[in-house]
């Protein structure tokens, strides 16, 4: 693989924070951009955070963190991404923020530049027809919460080189990940199973069948998951599963990927889960949030 270590992250929420903090443990050196001030703060808040809790659980000591912190750049322009060698993308899922992204993106970083989304529920290949680059880009798509999760998706479209996928996977292994490679359709693997699954759930809930509790306990108890599946939907953001189950349905129509009418409610009323503060569960969210 090319030698390199310089690395952009684009995004700084809960997914682009996680992603910038795997890097930069990996040894890479990262940008983090963020579109102001505030957002940077919060960015660099969540990867500190983070890093704490390892150094109080003894799993990282005091200059590690530091070191850890020093290797990332934290920024608001995007001009700084001039020298990165490889760019990850974790804005909103919003094509008109990717468009703006991508642009920025084509034209500052030099044409070798590998381009990579974390979106979890758009098109990888409208992405990189966004960029006059499309053989470099390709989809890494890291799962919630990053720094945990061993699993990413490499997603190579119709345009993308050979040798990108590669450089992807290979930068995945890298920082410690288990890459697979999907192809750019409607949930790549693991959301095509876990969506629908998170969605069955909701209308297992919303038949008032059983308590959201005992719900997840039938998962987590019978099945051992880490999580049940509405624990798992507050997690991942219901506005996230919404937006997997509607690109599952527009690409293939089959009533298995109807959302189940709740979980559009939620989103309508402003119940995302834990980054609203509520969800199926409250994780002491806004007071006017509406009680089951
Ligand atoms: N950031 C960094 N580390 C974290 C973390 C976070 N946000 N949350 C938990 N951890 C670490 C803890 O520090 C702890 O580390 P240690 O073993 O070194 O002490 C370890 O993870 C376990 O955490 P806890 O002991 O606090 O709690 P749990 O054992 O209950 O684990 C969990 C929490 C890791 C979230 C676990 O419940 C889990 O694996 N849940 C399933 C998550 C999952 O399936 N994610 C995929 C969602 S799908 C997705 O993201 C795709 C998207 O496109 C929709």
């Amino acid at each position: 693989m090319q030698e390199f270590d310089k690395v952009g992250v684009v995004g700084l929420g809960t997914m682009g924070a996680g992603i910038a903090e795997v890097f930069a443990r990996a040894g890479f050196q990262v940008w983090g951009v963020e579109v102001d001030g505030g957002a940077m703060e919060r960015g660099r808040d969540h990867v500190r955070n983070s890093l704490s809790k390892a150094v109080d659980k003894g799993k990282l000591s005091a200059e590690e963190r530091s070191g850890i912190l020093d290797r990332i750049a934290f920024t608001t322009d995007r001009e700084d991404l001039r020298d990165a060698d490889f760019v990850v993308e974790a804005v909103p899922e919003r094509m008109d923020l990717k468009r703006d992204v991508f642009a920025d993106l084509d034209r500052i970083c030099p044409p070798g530049t590998i381009l990579a989304t974390n979106t979890s529920s758009l098109s990888v290949t409208e992405i990189a027809a966004l960029t006059d680059r499309p053989d470099k880009v390709v989809g890494l798509h890291f799962f919630n919460p990053a720094p945990v999760m061993k699993l990413t998706e490499v997603v190579s479209t119709i345009s993308s080189a050979q040798a990108t996928v590669d450089i992807a996977t290979e930068v995945a292994k890298r920082i410690g990940k288990t890459p697979i490679t999907a192809t750019d359709r409607a949930g790549f693997v693991a959301n095509a199973l876990l969506v629908p699954f998170i969605n069955d759930a909701v209308s297992v809930y919303e038949r008032r069948i059983a308590s959201r509790e005992e719900i997840d306990a039938a998962v987590t108890k019978d099945a051992d998951l880490p999580m049940g599946p509405l624990a798992l939907a507050d997690l991942v953001g219901i506005d996230v599963c919404l937006a997997v189950m509607d690109v599952l349905w527009e690409e293939f129509r089959t009533p298995r990927y109807a959302a189940t009418p709740l979980l559009r409610r939620m989103v309508a009323a402003g119940r995302l889960g834990r980054k609203s503060g509520r969800g199926f569960y409250d994780h002491g969210g806004r007071a006017n949030m509406p009680e089951d």
